[in-house]
């Protein structure tokens, strides 16, 4: 059983406020993954990471079954306390083990949490594990930075982060290449004190993330730029990558 990270286990009531990408970006999100489900065989969803719901609740309420597994029973108890957040099947695991025994038509991984697991071969396990869950023709979404724009940003210095509630977050990344490794430090400004969350990440290069996918027996069938389904392109700093176990 993996530990939580700490971010989950200290602040999971603040998470929604601190740390939710835009409403915009959680809409685009959900719609592109409504949408893929349209072209995966029929079944329930699984999210890996669930954390508070931010993508799972609204999946559901589109029709979904969603299934979800998070470390942090924390991070989970926000979910289970919103609208709908009864309805939905969550296990507490590591999903770098995917212990589910259903299949699934879609498993997804957002906000760039597949690289919280820590070492390559967490993340070539957790393709393994996921690949034995799908349907056939079932598809594996998941995003991530691209490695040269967590170095640039590395390289920016402290900047500033737009939190839900408006609260002040400033965000500094230290990036270690020898170990593929990247460390962000979040100073959230709440209530007149400074709190620090520090959460640790191994990145991987898409192509990288490639291999792991065919050792496990998927294949890519399209990258998006983003969520909003924006070509990938010279210009992209995230991807957001559709792997397919063959029908
Ligand atoms: C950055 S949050 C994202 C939550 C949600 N996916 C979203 O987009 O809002 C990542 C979540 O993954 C969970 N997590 C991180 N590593 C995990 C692991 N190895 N197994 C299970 N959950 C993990 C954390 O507890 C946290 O709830």
């Amino acid at each position: 059983m993996t530990t939580a990270p700490g971010y989950a286990t200290d602040f999971a009531d603040r998470y929604d406020e601190w740390f939710t990408p835009t409403t915009a970006t959680t809409d685009a999100t959900v719609a592109l993954l409504s949408r893929l489900t349209g072209s995966a065989p029929p079944g329930p969803v699984l999210e890996l990471g669930v954390g508070t719901g931010r993508v799972a609740l609204p999946l559901a309420a589109r029709g979904h079954q969603v299934h979800g597994i998070d470390a942090a029973k924390t991070m989970v108890e926000q979910l289970r306390a919103k609208p709908g957040g009864e309805q939905l099947t969550i296990r507490i695991g590591d999903f770098a083990e995917v212990e589910q025994e259903e299949e699934f038509a879609l498993v997804y991984v957002a906000n760039g949490s597949f690289f919280e697991l820590a070492s390559q071969q967490d993340q070539l396990r957790c393709f393994a594990r996921v690949a034995r869950r799908l349907r056939p023709g079932g598809l594996f979404v998941l995003d991530a930075h691209l490695p040269e724009a967590l170095a640039a940003s590395a390289a920016a210095g402290a900047q500033p982060v737009t939190s839900a509630n408006g609260a002040p977050v400033l965000r500094t990344r230290r990036i270690h290449p020898a170990a593929q490794r990247y460390v962000s430090d979040y100073l959230v400004l709440d209530e007149g004190l400074f709190r620090h969350v520090r959460v640790a990440f191994r990145y991987a290069a898409p192509g990288e993330l490639d291999l792991m996918a065919v050792a496990a027996g998927l294949r890519l069938r399209e990258r998006f730029g983003g969520w909003s389904g924006a070509p990938f392109d010279d210009t992209s700093t995230w991807h957001v990558s559709v792997y397919e176990l063959p029908a």
